[in-house]
Order: structure tokens, then C-alpha cells, then sequence
């Protein structure tokens, strides 16, 4: 089976450098919050670009501990997509604040400004763009919007390790940056990890004290925190895993061209790169009619599929009640989620494998 998406392949690609970097750290006797999470904060956060990293347990985490730095609690709304993860939503609705969801664009599939002053009422407080499959939202506009309004903005860079808009990374551009470095991601951990990164060194210490009890640096409880600690392991792997995160992004954008090329004419709809930014695909979403039959073809030849995602966040039992949506809907959304597919791409995907995904669709399209 060709896989989606192979943490077991980047794995592999650097498997000697990983396990002695894991011995390193069982051999150390330390385990949480030593040298290889200071060392992983300090290089992230220069890799983005900003004064400080704050590692915590997973992305979740990280958007629910930069949420809370920021004072967002109950009473709060805060804007953003339901064309993304339920994490975005379900850290909200952990926060005690509400979802407020506004529409994707159809190009680019990220939170369309234009909707986003219609959802502003006297109780928002932030606006969480996502950076969806690997690629910027529109952040010039959302940033104007914000500032108009006195609003945080919190950066969902889940999926886009790397990217840039306007040549600044990923995570400098609001006041927060929150990555995922679960095993699939772009830049994957071998187990939860995730980090909160901002240009504001006062965001980054309240974050660096919720993430563990609310502790200053004598063990005194100032607030009430939350145990998410990464753990030295991940920091390590981590640590090696981040000397190939440009050379990894730049093999994904190759992947990209191949597929772009394989499937011209084919009259799917491919992911389309904003300009002035560089998109790292996390993943590789088409969009078509046929997606489902282009699926199973797919499965039967021993190919897997994604769909990122079949589902809107607000429609998930339980957060239906939870978000307020705009009066005509999400119909970007509706339509994408009926339509979408995720290929293959990762590192290690062969250029045989990725031939052998263009010629099986291309059979699919034109039997
Ligand atoms: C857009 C987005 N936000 C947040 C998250 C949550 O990250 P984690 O699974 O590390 O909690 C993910 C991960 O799936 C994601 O893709």
C-alpha cells in the first residue's frame, strides 16, 4: 500500500541520527524540560523567526495555552474556519469561549477576510487563521482587520511548518504562532508534541508558566496551569528532524510540480500556491466531483487516500451547538468537503509511486 502520508519513511531517512539522539537522552537520566527543549525552543523559534518558543504537549495545547495567555475564556468569541481540524475548534470550546466560524476562500481554501467584519460583535477577542495543508492564510487583510479592531491573532500552523507569506514565516506574523509536531505533520515528533512561538516575550513567559501549573522559575503557582510539558525524547528527535525541515519542504514542493504536471487537463481541481508565499503541502488536496470514485480506484491499486475533511467542524456532534455561524452558511465549505482528496506526498514518496497515483487517476478519469 502506498501510504498518504509515511512518519515511518522520515523515520527511516535519518533512523541513526534519531536513535542517538534518543540514547542520548535515556543515557542523560533527564527527561522533561532539560537541554534538548531548550535547545528545540531556541532553534524553532529563530527557524520562525521570533524571540520565543514554548514547547508544550501537542497543537491543541499549544492553541489552548497561547488562548489563555491571551485572558480568552468564557464569555469570548473567537473567529476562525471550519474548513480546518476539530482541534482549532475543540480548543476554543476548552477555553470556555465560542467558536465563531466564517467561510473559506475558494482558491486557496484559507479564512476569507471578507466575511470576517460581519462576525465581529463587542465579545470577540481573537481571530485564528489556519494555515491550511501547508499554505499561509491571507494575513495582510486579517492583520488589518485585527488592528482595526483591537483583536489577538493566533497563527493555527499546524500544517505549515516552514511556509511563508510575504517572506515572513509562519508563526511571526500575529501575536502567536501554535505548531503540531504530531507524527504526520511536516515536521513530525515520534509521538505529541507541540509548540506556542510569538515576537512578544511577555505572551511567551505566561505561556512558559500555564504550560506547567502556572509555576514561576521558584515552583510558586501564580495562575492555574495545566501539565503540558514536552518531553525531552521528542525535543530530541525533534532537534535532528529540524536540519531537514527546509530540505523535506523543498522535496514536497518538488512532489507538488510532478503532480501538478501529471494531472494537467485532466480537469480536476489542483491546489493552487498564493503568490508571494511558498506552500510547504503538508498535503496534497485535489478537488473534484468524482472524489469518491477516484478514491476507491485509487484503494483498489493499493493507493491511500485522505480527506481533510469529510466533516465541517461545526456539523461533529457536540460542537454543532457550540458555534455561531454567519445567516447564509458556509457554502465554500459545504462544497469542499464534498469534493476534496488528499494524495499522497511525503519525503520519501518515489517518483514511481507518485507516477503510479497520476496514471491510475488519469485511467480513472478518461475510462
Ligand atoms: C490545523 C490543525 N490545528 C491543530 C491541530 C492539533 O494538533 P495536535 O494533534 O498536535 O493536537 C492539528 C492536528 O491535526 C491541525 O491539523
Amino acid at each position: 500500500m502506498i501510504p498518504f502520508a509515511s512518519p515511518l519513511a522520515q523515520y527511516n531517512s535519518h533512523r541513526d541520527e534519531i536513535l542517538g539522539a534518543i540514547t542520548h537522552v535515556l543515557d542523560s537520566g533527564h527527561y522533561i524540560l532539560g537541554s534538548e527543549g531548550a535547545t528545540f525552543e531556541k532553534s524553532f523559534a529563530a527557524y520562525c523567526d521570533v524571540d520565543d518558543g514554548v514547547g508544550v504537549n501537542s497543537g491543541t495545547d499549544a492553541l489552548i495555552l497561547a488562548m489563555k495567555a491571551l485572558d480568552i475564556g468564557p464569555g469570548d468569541e473567537v473567529i476562525t474556519v471550519s474548513h480546518t481540524a476539530l482541534a482549532t475548534i475543540s480548543a476554543i470550546i476548552t477555553c470556555g469561549a465560542t467558536p465563531v466560524l466564517v467561510d473559506v476562500d475558494p482558491l486557496y481554501y484559507t479564512m476569507n477576510p471578507e466575511f470576517i467584519g460581519d462576525a465581529i460583535t463587542n465579545r470577540t477577542k481573537a481571530i485564528i487563521p489556519v494555515h491550511l495543508y501547508g499554505q499561509c492564510a491571507d494575513m495582510n487583510a486579517i492583520m488589518e482587520i485585527a488592528d482595526k479592531h483591537g483583536l489577538s491573532v493566533i497563527e493555527d500552523c499546524a500544517q505549515a511548518a516552514g511556509a511563508t507569506y510575504n517572506k515572513q514565516k509562519v508563526g511571526s506574523i500575529g501575536h502567536a504562532g501554535c505548531f503540531s509536531f504530531f507524527p504526520t505533520k511536516n515536521l513530525g515528533a515520534i509521538g505529541d508534541a507541540g509548540m506556542v512561538v510569538s515576537k512578544c516575550k511577555e505572551l511567551g513567559e505566561r505561556v512558559r508558566r500555564l504550560r506547567q501549573y502556572g509555576w514561576d522559575q521558584n515552583r510558586m503557582t501564580l495562575e492555574t496551569g495545566l501539565n503540558s510539558r514536552l518531553d525531552e525524547i521528542q525535543a530530541a528527535i525533534l532537534n535532528v528532524k529540524l536540519k531537514y525541515l527546509d530540505e523535506d519542504n523543498d522535496k514536497r514542493r518538488k512532489l507538488a510540480i510532478l503532480y501538478h504536471d501529471g494531472f494537467d487537463q485532466l480537469g480536476i481541481t489542483l491546489p493552487k500556491a498564493r503568490p508571494n508565499s511558498t506552500h510547504v503541502y503538508h498535503l496534497y488536496v485535489i478537488s473534484c466531483p468524482q472524489r469518491d470514485i477516484l478514491a476507491e480506484h485509487l484503494h483498489n491499486a493499493g493507493i491511500a487516500t485522505g480527506i481533510h475533511y469529510r466533516t465541517a467542524a461545526h456539523e461533529h456532534t457536540g460542537y454543532d451547538q457550540l458555534c455561531r455561524l454567519p445567516k447564509n452558511g458556509l457554502p465554500v465549505t459545504n462544497k469542499l468537503i464534498k469534493n476534496i482528496l488528499s494524495l499522497p506526498i511525503f519525503p520519501g514518496l518515489s517518483a514511481n509511486d507518485l507516477n503510479a497515483v497520476i496514471s491510475l487517476s488519469r485511467d480513472c478519469f478518461e475510462q
